[in-house]
């Protein structure tokens, strides 16, 4: 396992914070009260989630986590569900599973997906068989409750997703999950804040006000350094003065923090041996598209601030593809609102109307496109004045906005 995991979900005792976060998931489930949870992408949802799932399978409950990401069909979904389940490996569970199977003519794979017809050749079942198995495979709780009175505790994550399997699949779930009482409590996860907001507060939606809102923040700085400064030295690392900055680079997002950890520690590691993932003294000017692999030639290797500096420099060249693929997507708008922000510029102002020859209507509304969707900018409760309060949830990107066409 890697030091500073920013890859995958990471396990519960290497979360950094979200006590409070904990804290509202453990009193919900335990109230039987239903959360939703929106944050934007690598904001460390599916984190917390399997850690809440921890603590209350320490308490007895059975947990499911179910994973809607790219879902495009109401197979696919009994799919996920069926997978969710199977990864339990409790004997009742299969042999609901089974009994569930036979009974509709199916066979239901525990690995994977696999609704078939019939003995031999798979085949897509009918919209009503999936009907029926997805039914079936909702209610799952409270077949389990009735046998032995355990409580599941079911993530939906991805939660979004449902709905490009069918557009009316939130009705289904609630038809379901509503009469499931004491046997069952739900967690929705998302990673589109305006869509979750949608989904359980539009009047018009078989969801409206099913779950409490939980929406994850950045990390707290003053959390983040302790913690970080503990690791590097857990693993007998000095950081030094580079590790504050990094942390101030990374401004909470939860994954840029640990992906700036990981280099800045896998920096330390090649040091040991002589070698260096960054350029030196003299070399650093060649700016984030030089990449050496391993090479240390030349003068001192750089400490502290400048360090600090190389290292955000390789996460942007390691991310920039990524970048280019999220600004290539925008509107004229929206990109004349981030150019703004990422300058320290009011997205909005004279300034941006001029550059830009939209007018201040069209800016307002990227500005609020953006702000609804929550990808790209959130509101802060302070900043620099000139920026409205609006800032980057990636502060890679906006370092890359900021740079876009300087290394080309
Ligand atoms: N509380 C935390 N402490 C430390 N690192 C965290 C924390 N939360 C998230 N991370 C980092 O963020 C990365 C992504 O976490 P996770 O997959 O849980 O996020 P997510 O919001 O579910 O992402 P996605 O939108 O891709 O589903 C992790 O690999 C880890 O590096
Ligand atoms: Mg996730």
């Amino acid at each position: 396992m890697r030091a500073f995991p920013f890859e995958t979900p990471i396990a519960a005792d290497a979360l950094i914070d979200r006590r409070a976060e904990l804290h509202q998931l453990h009193l919900a489930a335990t109230d039987g009260a239903h959360v939703r949870v929106a944050g934007p992408r690598r904001y460390g949802k599916t984190s917390l989630l399997l850690a809440h799932a921890d603590g209350l399978r320490q308490t007895g409950w059975r947990t499911v986590h179910v994973d809607f990401y790219g879902v495009t069909s109401l197979v696919e979904v009994c799919g996920r569900l069926v997978t969710a389940y199977g990864r339990l490996k409790e004997p009742s569970v299969r042999h609901q599973l089974a009994a569930l199977g036979s009974r509709l003519g199916l066979s239901l794979g525990t690995t994977g997906m696999s609704l078939t017809l019939g003995p031999r050749e798979p085949q897509q079942p009918s919209h009503e068989t999936a009907l029926a198995a997805a039914a079936e495979l909702l209610d799952l709780p409270v077949r389990l409750y009735e046998k032995d009175r355990v409580k599941t505790l079911v993530v939906f994550d991805e939660f979004q997703d449902l709905l490009s399997a069918g557009a009316t699949l939130d009705g289904l779930l609630r038809s379901h999950v509503q009469y499931h009482g004491d046997a069952a409590t739900y967690v929705y996860a998302g990673s589109q804040p305006s869509m979750m907001r949608r989904l359980f507060t539009d009047r018009e939606r078989p969801l409206y006000g099913q779950a409490e809102p939980l929406e994850l923040g950045p990390l707290p700085i003053d959390e983040v350094l302790p913690e970080l400064s503990d690791r590097f030295a857990a693993l007998d690392q000095d950081p030094g003065e580079a590790l504050a900055p990094l942390v101030i680079a990374a401004a909470g997002h939860p994954q840029r923090t640990m992906l700036l950890a990981h280099l800045l520690h896998r920096e330390l590691v090649l040091r040991e041996s002589g070698s260096s993932s960054l350029p030196t003294e003299g070399q650093a000017a060649l700016g984030p598209d030089h990449e050496p692999e391993v090479a240390t030639v030349g003068g001192p290797p750089l400490e502290g601030l400048e360090l600090a500096e190389a290292v955000v420099d390789l996460a942007l060249a390691q991310t920039a593809e990524a970048h280019r693929a999220n600004w290539d997507q925008l509107s004229a708008g929206k990109k004349a609102v981030l150019a703004a922000l990422a300058d320290g510029v009011r997205p909005t102002g004279a300034r941006v109307t001029e550059r830009s020859g939209l007018t201040r209507a069209t800016l307002q509304s990227a500005l609020r496109d953006l702000a609804r969707e929550g990808q790209h900018v959130s509101r802060v409760v302070t900043g620099p004045p000139s920026s409205g309060n609006w800032r980057f949830v990636d502060p890679l990107f906006s370092r890359w906005v900021l740079q876009r066409g300087q290394h080309r």
